[in-house]
This record gives C-alpha cells, sequence and structure tokens, in this order.
C-alpha cells in the first residue's frame, strides 16, 4: 500500500511537471507564431508602401526634369526665335517682338532701352516731296533746307543707333550662344542623370524585387517551420491528454489508497495495542528462548554421541553397493543383458549367465548382503541422503573416508564427482554444500569453522597435487590446502582439479579415469562460547577402475597405467586382508595409495564407507564377482577404535 501512494505521488508529480513544462512551451511557441505573421504582414506592407513611394517619388522627378528639359528647349528655341525675328523685324522697321522675347526669357537685355523703337522713319519720297515743293520760295528752300539738315541729322544718329544696337545684338548673340552650349552640357548631364536614375531604378526594383522573393522564402520556411511547430503542439496536446487521463486514474488509485491508509492506519493502532502486549509476551518467551537454546545445544551434544554410537555400532568400513543401469551401448551393440538383481535393499544376487554355468558347477547365483545397495534407478540425491550422517560425523570432529571401488566404467566417477545438472552432481559436491549449511547454522550456538581443501592423484605411484598440477615429494609438504570460505570458493577448485586429472579412453570407458584421485577437506571448528573446538577431516577418493587386461586390449601406455592401477589396487585388497585378518603388520607401504589412506583404513578415529560400483552387464560377469567378494570382505572388517 505504502508502494501504491508512492506510485502515485511519484506520477503525480511527473505529469505536473510535464504540464508545467509543456504549457509554457506551447505559449511560447504561439507568442512566435503570432509575431512571425504581424513580421511578414509588416514586411509586406512596407515593402508595398516603399515601392509606391519610391515610384512616385521616381516619376516626379522624372516629370519635373521633363518639363524642365521641355522649358529649356522651349527657351532655346525661344532665345533663337527673336534673334531671325530681329533682322526680319528690323528689315521691316519693327522692334516690339524681340523686346518681349527677352522680357520673357528674363535674359540680360543687350539691346539701347533709351532707343525709341515708335519713332516714324523719314522715306526719301517723304524727303522729296517736303523738299521740293513746286512753287516754294528760297526762303522757303532755306527752311526746306534747315529741315533737311535736321532730318539728316536725325537720320544720322537713328543710324548710329543703329549700329550700336547691331552691336550690342552681336555680343547677345554671343552670350547667347554660350549659354546654349552650356544649356546643351547641362542637358546633357540631366540626360545622364536621367539614365544614371533609370539604372538605379532598374537595379533598385531588382533588388526589392530579390527581397521581396527572400520574404517569400522566409515566408514559406517560416511557414514549415511553423507546421512542424504546430504538429509537435499537437503532438505534445495528444501527449497531455494522455497524462490527464492517467492523472484522473491516478487521482482515483489515490483515493482507494487513502482509503486503504484509513484502514492501515486503524490496523495500526489495534497492532500497537497488540504490540504492546507481544512485548510483554517477548520479555518472558526470550526466558524461555534461553533456557530453549541451552537445551538444544545439549541435544546437539547428545545427537554428536548418538550419531557416533550409531556409526560404531554399524561397523568402521561400511559397504554400500551401487548397481548403475546398463548403458546404451552395452544394450544396442552388445546385446548385453543385466544379470543383477537387487532382491531387498541389503540383499543383491547375481546371475551366472549360460555360457559361464560350467565353469561354475552348474551355480546359478552369488548372493552378497551389504549394508546398503541401490539399484540401477537410486538417484544422486537417494545416494547422498544415505550418507549424509557421515558428513554430520565430520562435522562433529570425525575424520571421514569414502572411496569408490569397482571395475573400470561401473560407476565410480559418476557416484563421487557426478555430472554438471543439478540431479546428476555426485557426494563431493552435495557434501561441500552441506558442510557450508551447517556451518551457518551452528553459528548461533558460537561456531565458526575454517575450512582447506586440496586435490591430488597418485597416478602410476607418483603423487601429485591437481590444483598447482606439480609433483608431491615424500614429505608432502608440496601439498597445497587452499582456504575457502563459501562453496562459491570451492566450485573452481573442483573444476580445475577434474580438468588435471589424468583420464583416457579405453575399450571399457571413454572417459577413464587412469589415476586414483583423492580430496580432501580439513576442518577446524571453534566454540566462541564455551572455547570448545573439534576438527576433522574427509576424504573422497574415486580409484582407478581395475580392469582385465585381456578384456580392454590395452597396449603401451595404457597398459603400462593399467598394470600399475592393477598392483596398487591388489595392494588396497591385501591391506583389506590384513585387517580383516587382524594381522600385526598391515602392508600400507606396498603402495602410494594404500601409505596416503592408512591413517583411515587403519581406524585411528575414522568412520570409513566404501561405495561398491557394479556394472549390470553380463559381459563384466567375473570382474562384478571379483568386486562383490571384495566387498564382502571389507564389509567384515573390524577397526580399532578411537
Ligand atoms: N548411476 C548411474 N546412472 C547413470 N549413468 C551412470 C551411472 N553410473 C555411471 N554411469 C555412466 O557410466 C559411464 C561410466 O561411469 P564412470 O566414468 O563413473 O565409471 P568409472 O567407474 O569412474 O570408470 P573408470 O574406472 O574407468 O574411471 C559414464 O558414462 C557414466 O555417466
Ligand atoms: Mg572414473
Amino acid at each position: 500500500m505504502f508502494n501504491h501512494q508512492t506510485l502515485f505521488e511519484t506520477t503525480q508529480f511527473y505529469v505536473q511537471r510535464q504540464n508545467l513544462a509543456v504549457n509554457p512551451r506551447i505559449a511560447a511557441l504561439r507568442e512566435r507564431h503570432d509575431m512571425m505573421n504581424s513580421i511578414i504582414n509588416e514586411l509586406n506592407q512596407s515593402s508595398k508602401n516603399d515601392l509606391k513611394r519610391h515610384l512616385l517619388l521616381t516619376s516626379d522627378k522624372i516629370t519635373n526634369i521633363f518639363t524642365q528639359i521641355q522649358a529649356d528647349k522651349e527657351n532655346v528655341n525661344s532665345i533663337n526665335l527673336p534673334l531671325q525675328a530681329d533682322t526680319k523685324d528690323n528689315k521691316n522697321g519693327s522692334n516690339f517682338k524681340r523686346k518681349s522675347d527677352e522680357q520673357s526669357l528674363g535674359l540680360p537685355s543687350t539691346v539701347n532701352q533709351n532707343f525709341n523703337f515708335q519713332q516714324p522713319l523719314i522715306s526719301s519720297n517723304n524727303l522729296r516731296q517736303a523738299v521740293f515743293k513746286p512753287g516754294a520760295d528760297m526762303q522757303d528752300l532755306v527752311d526746306q533746307n534747315m529741315i533737311l539738315e535736321q532730318l539728316c541729322q536725325n537720320q544720322e544718329h537713328f543710324l548710329k543707333e543703329l549700329y550700336e544696337e547691331a552691336e550690342n545684338i552681336a555680343n547677345s548673340n554671343l552670350i547667347w550662344k554660350k549659354e546654349i552650349i552650356q544649356m546643351n552640357n547641362h542637358i546633357a548631364n540631366i540626360d545622364k542623370t536621367i539614365s544614371n536614375l533609370e539604372c538605379n531604378f532598374v537595379s533598385e526594383v531588382k533588388a526589392v524585387k530579390n527581397q521581396v522573393m527572400n520574404l517569400h522564402i522566409t515566408s514559406d520556411q517560416l511557414q514549415e517551420e511553423m507546421d512542424i511547430e504546430f504538429e509537435n503542439n499537437q503532438n505534445l496536446m495528444e501527449q497531455n491528454q494522455k497524462y490527464s487521463q492517467e492523472l484522473s486514474q491516478l487521482l482515483e488509485i489515490k483515493k482507494q489508497l487513502e482509503k486503504e491508509i484509513e484502514e492501515t492506519e486503524m490496523h495500526q493502532k489495534s497492532l500497537k495495542e497488540q504490540n504492546n502486549q507481544f512485548s510483554d509476551f517477548l520479555a518472558t518467551s526470550e526466558i524461555k528462548q534461553q533456557e530453549l537454546f541451552q537445551r538444544i545445544e545439549l541435544t546437539v551434544a547428545e545427537k554428536k554421541d548418538l550419531n557416533d554410537e550409531l556409526q560404531s555400532i554399524k561397523g568402521n568400513i561400511r559397504v554400500y553397493c551401487r548397481i548403475r543401469p546398463l548403458l546404451p551401448s552395452e544394450i544396442n551393440v552388445e546385446k548385453c543383458t543385466n544379470i543383477i538383481q537387487v532382491t531387498s535393499s541389503n540383499n543383491v544376487a547375481l546371475q551366472v549367465p549360460q555360457q559361464h554355468l560350467k565353469s561354475e558347477n552348474n551355480q546359478k547365483d552369488y548372493r552378497f548382503s551389504f549394508e546398503q545397495i541401490f539399484d540401477e534407478n537410486s538417484s544422486q540425491q537417494t545416494v547422498f541422503a544415505e550418507m549424509s550422517q557421515l558428513i554430520q560425523s565430520l562435522i562433529d570432529g570425525f575424520n571421514v573416508c569414502i572411496f569408490a571401488y569397482g571395475q573400470t566404467g561401473s560407476g565410480k566417477t559418476y557416484t563421487i564427482e557426478g555430472g554438471q545438472s543439478e540431479e546428476s552432481k555426485g557426494l563431493m559436491q552435495r557434501s561441500m554444500e552441506m558442510i557450508f549449511q551447517q556451518i551457518k547454522y551452528l553459528q548461533q550456538f558460537g561456531w565458526t569453522y575454517k575450512l582447506f581443501v586440496s586435490f591430488q592423484e597418485v597416478y602410476m605411484e607418483q603423487h601429485r597435487d591437481l590444483i598447482t598440477n606439480f609433483k608431491v615429494s615424500e614429505k608432502q609438504d608440496q601439498l597445497v590446502f587452499v582456504e575457502i570460505n563459501s562453496i562459491e570458493e570451492f566450485y573452481p577448485l573442483m573444476k580445475r582439479a577434474r580438468e588435471n586429472r589424468k583420464t583416457g579412453s579405453t575399450m571399457c570407458n571413454d572417459h577413464s579415469s587412469r589415476s586414483h584421485s583423492i580430496f580432501q577437506l580439513k576442518l577446524y571448528g571453534s566454540n566462541t562460547k564455551d572455547g570448545k573446538t573439534c576438527n576433522g577431516t574427509l576424504n573422497l577418493v574415486d580409484l582407478a577402475g581395475s580392469e582385465r587386461v585381456t578384456q580392454s586390449k590395452a597396449e603401451g601406455l595404457l597398459l603400462e597405467e593399467t598394470k600399475f592401477i592393477n598392483r596398487s589396487l591388489t595392494s588396497l585388497g591385501d591391506v583389506i586382508n590384513s585387517l580383516a585378518q587382524k594381522d600385526k603388520h598391515t602392508p600400507f607401504r606396498n603402495s602410494k595409495l594404500t601409505y596416503l589412506l592408512q591413517p583411515y583404513l587403519s581406524g585411528e578415529g575414522s568412520k570409513t564407507l566404501m561405495f561398491l560400483n557394479l556394472s549390470p552387464s553380463s559381459s563384466s560377469y567375473h570382474q562384478t564377482l571379483c568386486s562383490l567378494r571384495f566387498g564382502d570382505k571389507v564389509s567384515n572388517i573390524k577397526l580399532k577404535k578411537k
């Protein structure tokens, strides 16, 4: 319920945070969108206005310039006209028009203003009429002469003035010509300015067009961006909607949780009350518990003694017989039959195959009894369960030795080491797991343990360390004992030893062990409460398989190995015989194997178990019978007591 509350709060917080993050973003996007639109509008408007204004200005300018040119041209025309009219009018005796043109143009007057243009000129006819009047006397003639003289003077004066005016006109003509040149230059400049202005106008129009184009592109891009943003916006809105839905669901969950919390609080209250009652109860229980612990400790000690007693009753070297199933190759290829019958949990019968009946004097079968018989269907777990009391003895401070004996391919390595899977793992792994479990259990009673392991093999009478893969000298000081604190530390050592062990392929077993392997565990226990100690050693011995040289068809190194194996197993048999007959001297030193196992076979405070591994195949009849006889002998040995 607490988790639901936390989950709800976390999700609510997350949704709120998402909203907080998303909403401003949407607002910002909207603002940006509006801003973009207004910018585009402004740009469109301003560019249109600018263009209009510019066009108006330019057209005004052009109009002005044209009017000016027109005026200038007219001026120029009007300047030339009076000059022509002047000569014309002079011929006609009229100067009136020229004067008004000069004034209208505002040009400097070159004509003498005092000259009377209205003054009538006397023609020669008029003069002749005035002078030669018929009937005129002398006085009249004198008067007429005077008048004539006066007229001449006037004519002379007028002529002079005409000359002066002509001169002035010539001068002004020059000035006007200069002015015309200036005007023409001015017009040329104006033309240039116009063409420049036209050029500028064209380039400006171009620039404005480009600007407009760019604005269109920018506008398109902005539109695209806006579309994307719009899409994002929509996605965000959808997400938002989802979150809102989730939020409403969560709110409902919250309501339910709140209800639950209320109920829990009520429950808590009642629990508190109960707790108070329990505290009182605990106080009394603790005292009882201490008493119980003391009783358990006593029981553990009692159990240890009972276990010890039980082991003693059962005998020092116990023999467990294990029969493996027929192998597929034995059934399919060799067409062998099963010749072993387990008649009860302690009794086994070996049937004599038809072809051996004669040599066995027609005896149909051989019957043997052992402490425990495991048939072909017995699992690894069943086998271990039966011998786990011995592991308990080890923890209680005894030396334990378990060895597997039997012909090659009868299942010794399978029993001791087993396979890789959980079901097929062998005694070694199961024992170690149990030991670590027990150590953990015993911690509460103050027991702490130190564990050291070694892996060794005897191969062709040579002693070798399987962890370092070095030979071990007579003194055995080169044997490595590795301290382990957990089962996980044990596995890699077991793997390395398995890899280093000598194996070979024989006719009887593809992965035949060509050496005797000895796994040793030294266990040192001490109790911090009462200072007690208990030390024990576990030996798990996987012997190399006995085999008949003729049957195995071994040659070369394999034959050599087989000889060594058989010799050392014979020594083991001799030692067992000697122990069974209670000889004064037992030949432990005859082989490296018996020498190494001496402490565990001689009964010096040790419990020994032999697994008699048997093949049920009719092809192994002789070997199986030998093994059964050997096992029978071993089960009758009574070792010395500790
Ligand atoms: N109880 C069993 N259940 C199933 N298969 C088994 C059993 N015992 C042995 N086998 C199989 O029989 C074959 C021979 O077994 P294993 O190698 O253990 O024989 P071995 O006695 O160690 O032989 P060697 O002396 O040559 O080393 C193996 O393939 C093994 O898996
Ligand atoms: Mg083997």
